[in-house]
């Protein structure tokens, strides 16, 4: 075990049969801890929905994790996709921990920094520079920055339901109560926090994803004055969405028409749907990308690459910088996770693919047996399931049609049987190269279970 703490991580095994799982410290914490943190800890998505508190988690290894309380848990967050390696994963803390001797930083260059932009274009091939910075909001501020910079136009093009991190220009319609959401192919720029100036959402506008008929109106009306078209490649935030057929390549088109920088946000995609991300996937080129998350396998970094024009503009006018961009540990261990990724071909993403695929599968299946309306949707290492009469979900719009309350409710008994993910039903599981067959037996189990008890319960 990693941690220095005195945690006994006996393998107790993991509870297929209901256990009262005590999670008393968690609670006293939680009241403590909102008398002096805001909601009780520094990122909302930490607490909310989770009802009536979340657990306060020690310590991982692997695919296990262990609450205050001293309950283990089979991880299926993994820190809401970071975790691509497992917990604690002794190769990349060992090089860390290695490196810890030289001190931690020193506001230089760096060789590995170097070590790094090389290891990252053997994954990301498509792309012909890049540069780091701390995490996936600093990475999607600054490109939407050289979009405006290279284009000499101001506004930005989002889709509704994308989350792109929460600076002004991200905060917009990222969630969009149906009332006040306006028509769907040209949705309201809703603003996801009070405090944003009203202008933000003047300068930014929203389109329907999956829908080129949204697009293109929208770029009739405004595409001269658009800077840039951010989206997922994969929408990952409002459940999990793939691209319908060839709609990301029209996208590139009519990005070309109006001359727009097309900018894919893969900050949850990369490093995890396949080496070179959803692009490579979909054989679709942006002219810039987002990546982070499981870049640095927990580790803070996050990265900005895209055509040599326009990352040469850094420097070039366009500034750029932060005291812990690229610092020299994020760097060590985001070295060591993508030689772990790259080794044997890429051998871990067939691994992932299998995984995320058994689960998916189980899933469907478990719920066609019990004639329980579901939609699983998945690509590797990501995957959502949503409790809908819907057949297919498209958009942001059908994705919030959909059972909250039952998706929580199973949530909580899935924590009873030492299985752990969001209870936000837009969330997607992100399952990592350390989870097992066995991890995907136990998930089904636990869930099979769960869902049986819940529908006698309601
Ligand atoms: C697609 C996407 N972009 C950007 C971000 C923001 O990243 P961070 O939380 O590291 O600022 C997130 C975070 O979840 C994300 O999912």
């Amino acid at each position: 075990m990693e941690s220095d703490d005195d945690t006994d991580h006996k393998e107790v095994g993991i509870q297929q049969k209901v256990k009262k799982y005590e999670t008393k410290k968690s609670m006293n914490l939680f009241k403590k801890a909102k008398k002096i943190i805001p909601t009780g800890a520094s990122s909302l998505m930490r607490t909310s929905s989770w009802d009536p508190y979340p657990l306060y988690i020690k310590s991982g290894k692997g695919t296990r994790i262990w609450d205050v309380d001293g309950n283990e848990y089979i991880d299926f967050l993994m820190a809401f996709g970071p975790i691509i390696n497992g917990h604690a994963n002794e190769k990349i803390n060992g090089a860390v921990r290695k490196f810890l001797r030289n001190g931690s930083l020193f506001g230089a260059p760096s060789e590995l920094e170097y070590k790094l932009a090389k290891e990252f274009k053997k994954f990301v091939t498509t792309q012909d520079m890049v540069i780091f910075a701390l995490s996936g909001s600093d990475a999607t501020f600054n490109a939407l920055r050289i979009a405006r910079a290279a284009t000499g136009k101001d506004m930005i093009l989002k889709f509704e339901g994308h989350y792109h991190g929460l600076h002004d220009y991200a905060a917009v319609s990222v969630e969009a109560p149906p009332p006040v959401s306006g028509l769907r192919w040209f949705p309201k720029s809703l603003p996801y926090s009070a405090g944003i100036p009203p202008e933000v959402m003047d300068t930014v506008v929203v389109a329907s994803w999956n829908d080129l008929e949204s697009l293109t109106k929208i770029l009739k009306i405004r595409g001269n004055e658009i800077a840039a078209i951010i989206t997922e490649p994969i929408m990952a935030n409002s459940t999990v969405i793939t691209p319908e057929g060839d709609y990301l390549k029209a996208v590139r088109e009519l990005a070309d028409e109006y001359n727009i920088l097309l900018i894919f946000d893969e900050v949850i995609t990369g490093f995890r749907v396949g080496p070179g991300g959803a692009q490579k996937l979909y054989g679709v080129t942006p002219d810039l990308s987002t990546w982070a998350k499981a870049l640095g396998n927990g580790y803070p970094i996050s990265a900005i690459s895209g055509k040599k024009e326009y990352m040469e503009l850094i420097g070039n006018g366009v500034g750029f910088g932060g005291t812990y961009f690229s610092s020299p540990i994020s760097l060590v261990a985001a070295n060591a996770n993508l030689k772990l990724l790259e080794a044997d071909d890429f051998a871990a993403y067939s691994h992932l693919g299998r995984i995320t695929r058994r689960l998916g599968r189980g899933i469907e299946e478990i719920c066609d047996n019990l004639n329980e309306n579901i939609y699983v949707n998945y690509e590797t290492g990501v995957l959502s399931f949503v409790f809908t009469d819907q057949r297919k979900i498209t958009n942001y719009r059908e994705s919030v049609n959909m059972d909250w309350n039952k998706y929580k409710g199973i949530q909580h008994k899935m924590l009873q049987r030492g299985i752990y993910y969001h209870p936000d039903g837009a969330e997607r599981l992100p399952p990592s190269v350390a989870h097992t067959d066995e991890d995907v037996d136990k998930f089904l189990v636990a869930f099979e279970e769960s869902l049986k008890e819940y529908n006698r319960e309601n």
